[in-house]
């Protein structure tokens, strides 16, 4: 009996032993091989990474360790703690046109083989029938790609814990909380629950590692991309007793389905343990291969493609527009080009920006308004470079823009001390012109002459002498100073503005016109002022240096008789001077006020008013030229010439011949000055008699 006991101690030792080497299990696979794992459905081991499936559609694939591990200490309810990691990869098809799907479960079960289960939805974990039944004895944590409301699935990537349901206890979106993100100890609400929580897309290719930690009846779940350290917050904490779902032993391992969504679901790496949680440290997490499908060039892209499709068309269509644009602009320019010479070009004065005259104006204030012409407002305005402007603005027609244009460039071509300078000039596109000219400080000439005018602001005789000078300069510079003629067509008192030094300027060339010297004016069209205007301009509408000639005698005659050319119930103003002059009275036509104000030069006076009524003589060919006229002017300051001595008493001798007046009164009558009436009457409504735009031939 002595022999006995020590085998049988010897037996029980060796049994508590083995029984206690079979209660712990710890395994880790860097890789498999074939014989380590139990293969069902189409799980497949190739290169040492587990393929639960392919892309085949409506199949199972399922790998469990190679043998039942312990699971609860036996015959107790006692359940065995364990902890397990594993890296896998779902990769949906590489076809794009194949919806990826169902996802892959890690399972306890107590049966091998995949009897029970079925494809798709069910995850290859349970079929219709068993779904939910306690007797499955399946503890499984899902990640399912697929929102299936059968199974009360809160979205299409998450993570769950399935007791013999697939019908989660818990389910979380598939992600993680890094650990560098803290999470707020003041408030406790679910947004802050989730702050800093990073969803992590399933099937995108990617390698994540899954951790599982069971213990004290609480099984965590954490999950991370492979080769970050394992987040300290676990994605499910869920308390929960499992004795009734572990038998004592279970197959533990992994289980996946497709179904019609189709995708390869990998496990690269898995360690377990029941007795140490440390050993998912030793999987290696480097090195692994990646199934994440090569992002598609962006250039490839379908969006890309599409957004750079309607893009180009876009910017194609911008581009055709802006080309169109500059075509009409230069087109435009062109045009306007071609009404030009070069030599206008050259000349061409500067052109300012309409942005550049409003600010100048302020916005074309009312209160910078310093004139009215007949074609729009006069606004005094100050240019950016401090100096004063006055700002023409004209409404144009149209039809008359090719001429005008003509007409600017002639404009700023001309310099004289005793023309209003034109700086320069601005078209808005239809409707609006600007000429910008110096300012004038003292304004314009009749309002210094008339009878009616400001007392205070009236000129002295020797001042409207002077202002005459210049004026005839001006008309002089026009006529002769230049290769081309110029006709300034509407010489008038309110035309002659006054610089601070009272220097007489003359202004408003809107209707100056340019001829090549020798060649005979004429236009379509009546221009000028009432008043002003020669006899043979409203019968022919003929323009000439001559009527020019005459639009000055009347000037003259009407700053020395400080009277408007034409007043109601008064004879016309030369008709009545030659009539005082025959009188013998012409003395008596001179204002009145510049006798009161102590008198003046008679002879000079004469001189002015004899050489007005000749220049205003009616027939154009007895007018003096301007040239003459201010040779006669000028006359006693210069040296003394004879020729000008000569010119001035020839002059003189014919204004006072009695066959002048003879022929005057013969030939023309007192009404050969064309009144309001008259010019109505042959011209009816047409006249505008001023800056209307005219053809002249030869051009
Ligand atoms: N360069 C200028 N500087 C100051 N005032 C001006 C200037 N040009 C015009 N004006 C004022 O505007 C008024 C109208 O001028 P204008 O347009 O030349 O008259 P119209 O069109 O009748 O010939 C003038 O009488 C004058 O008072
Ligand atoms: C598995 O291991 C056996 C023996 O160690 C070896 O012969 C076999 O090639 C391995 N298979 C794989 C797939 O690694
Ligand atoms: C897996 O199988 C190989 C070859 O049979 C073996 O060498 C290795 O130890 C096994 N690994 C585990 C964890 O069982
Ligand atoms: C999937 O794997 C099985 C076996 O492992 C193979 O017969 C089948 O051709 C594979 N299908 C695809 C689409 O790779
Ligand atoms: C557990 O109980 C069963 C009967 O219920 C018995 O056969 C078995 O030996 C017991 N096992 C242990 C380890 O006690
Ligand atoms: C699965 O069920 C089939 C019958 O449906 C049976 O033939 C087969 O042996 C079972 N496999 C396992 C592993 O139980
Ligand atoms: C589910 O599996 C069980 C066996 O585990 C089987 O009896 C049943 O018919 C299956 N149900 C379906 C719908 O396949
Ligand atoms: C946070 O929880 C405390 C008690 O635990 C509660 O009194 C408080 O209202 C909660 N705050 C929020 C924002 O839910
Ligand atoms: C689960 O997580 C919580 C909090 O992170 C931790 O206190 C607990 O020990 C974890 N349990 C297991 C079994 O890892
Ligand atoms: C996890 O759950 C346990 C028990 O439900 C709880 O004590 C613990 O605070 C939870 N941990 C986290 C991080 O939520
Ligand atoms: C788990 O449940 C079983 C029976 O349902 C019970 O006997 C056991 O005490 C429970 N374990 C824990 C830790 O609550």
């Amino acid at each position: 009996m002595n022999k006995h006991p020590k085998p049988l101690l010897f037996l029980l030792l060796f049994i508590i032993l083995f029984s206690q080497s079979v209660l712990s299990v710890d395994f880790v696979f860097n890789g498999f091989n074939s014989t380590n794992l139990s293969l069902y459905g189409i799980a497949s081991i190739n290169s040492r990474i587990l393929t639960l499936t392919n892309e085949t559609s409506y199949v199972v694939g399922r790998a469990l360790y190679r043998s039942k591990i312990p699971t609860k200490t036996p015959n107790s309810s006692q359940v065995l703690p364990f902890s397990t990691s594993f890296i896998f990869s779902m990769a949906p098809s590489r076809n794009k046109a194949i919806l990826p799907g169902h996802g892959l479960v890690f399972i306890f079960t107590p049966n091998t083989g995949i009897n029970g289960t079925s494809s798709s939805q069910h995850l290859g974990l349970f079929n219709l029938t068993n779904n939910g039944n306690p007797n499955n004895h399946v503890f499984g944590v899902e990640f399912d790609v697929f929102a299936n409301q059968e199974f009360n699935d809160i979205d299409d990537n998450h993570a769950g814990i399935d007791r013999n349901s697939l019908t989660s206890i818990i389910s979380h979106t598939a992600g993680y909380w890094p650990d560098n993100i803290k999470s707020s100890s003041k408030s406790n609400d679910s947004d802050d629950e989730e702050k800093g929580f990073e969803e992590l897309k399933l099937n995108n290719g990617k390698n994540y590692q899954v951790w599982i930690d069971y213990a004290d009846s609480i099984i965590n779940v954490t999950m991370a991309p492979v080769g970050i350290k394992r987040p300290k917050r676990p994605l499910l904490n869920v308390s929960l007793n499992l004795s009734d779902v572990f038998e004592d032993e279970m197959y533990v391992g992994f289980t996946s389905s497709t179904g019609r969504l189709v995708e390869s679901h990998r496990i690269l790496a898995w360690s377990f343990s029941n007795s140490n949680f440390q050993l998912s440290e030793s999987l290696i997490t480097t090195g692994l291969p990646s199934f994440a499908i090569p992002k598609t060039p962006f250039y490839k892209h379908k969006s890309f493609i599409a957004g750079v499709t309607v893009g180009s068309f876009f910017v194609l269509v911008f581009i055709a527009l802006f080309a169109l644009f500059l075509v009409k602009r230069e087109r435009r320019r062109a045009r306007e080009r071609a009404e030009m010479e070069d030599w206008e070009f050259e000349y061409w004065p500067h052109k300012m920006t309409y942005q550049e005259i409003d600010a100048a104006t302020k916005g074309f204030l009312e209160e910078y308004v310093i004139g009215f012409g007949a074609n729009g407002k006069v606004y005094k305005g100050v240019s950016p470079g401090g100096t004063e402007i006055a700002v023409k603005r004209i409404s144009h027609e149209n039809d008359g823009m090719r001429e005008f244009l003509a007409e600017i460039s002639s404009l700023g071509r001309l310099k004289h001390r005793s023309l209003v300078g034109l700086k320069g000039w601005c078209k808005k596109e239809k409707g609006t012109f600007m000429l910008i000219y110096d300012y004038m400080e003292n304004g314009s000439l009749d309002k210094r002459v008339y009878y009616d005018c400001d007392e205070s602001k009236m000129l002295s005789c020797e001042d409207r002498i002077r202002i005459l000078k210049d004026v005839a300069s001006a008309v002089l510079y026009l006529h002769e100073g230049w290769e081309s003629k110029v006709l300034h067509r509407d010489i008038k008192a309110s035309n002659v503005l006054l610089d601070k030094d009272m220097n007489g300027r003359l202004g408003d060339f809107g209707l100056a016109r340019m001829h090549g010297h020798g060649q005979v004016a004429s236009t379509t069209r009546v221009v000028g002022t009432v008043g002003y205007l020669a006899p043979e301009v409203v019968r022919s509408g003929r323009a000439s240096t001559q009527t020019d000639v005459f639009g000055f005698g009347v000037l003259m005659l009407e700053v020395m008789c400080g009277r408007r050319p034409i007043e109601e119930g008064k004879p016309p103003l030369v008709d009545w001077v030659w009539q005082l002059m025959v009188q013998g009275e012409l003395l008596a036509a001179v204002d009145a006020r510049l006798r009161a104000s102590g008198g003046f030069d008679e002879e000079e006076v004469e001189k002015v008013m004899h050489l007005g009524l000749l220049c205003s003589y009616p027939n154009p060919n007895s007018r003096p030229t301007m040239r003459q006229v201010v040779k006669v002017l000028e006359g006693k300051n210069e040296p003394c010439d004879s020729e000008t001595e000569d010119m001035e008493a020839y002059l003189l001798q014919k204004v006072k011949s009695r066959d002048m007046w003879a022929n005057y009164s013969q030939n023309f009558g007192y009404s050969s000055h064309p009144t309001f009436d008259d010019i109505r009457q042959s011209h009816s409504s047409s006249m505008s008699l001023s800056w209307t735009i005219s053809m002249v031939d030869g051009r």
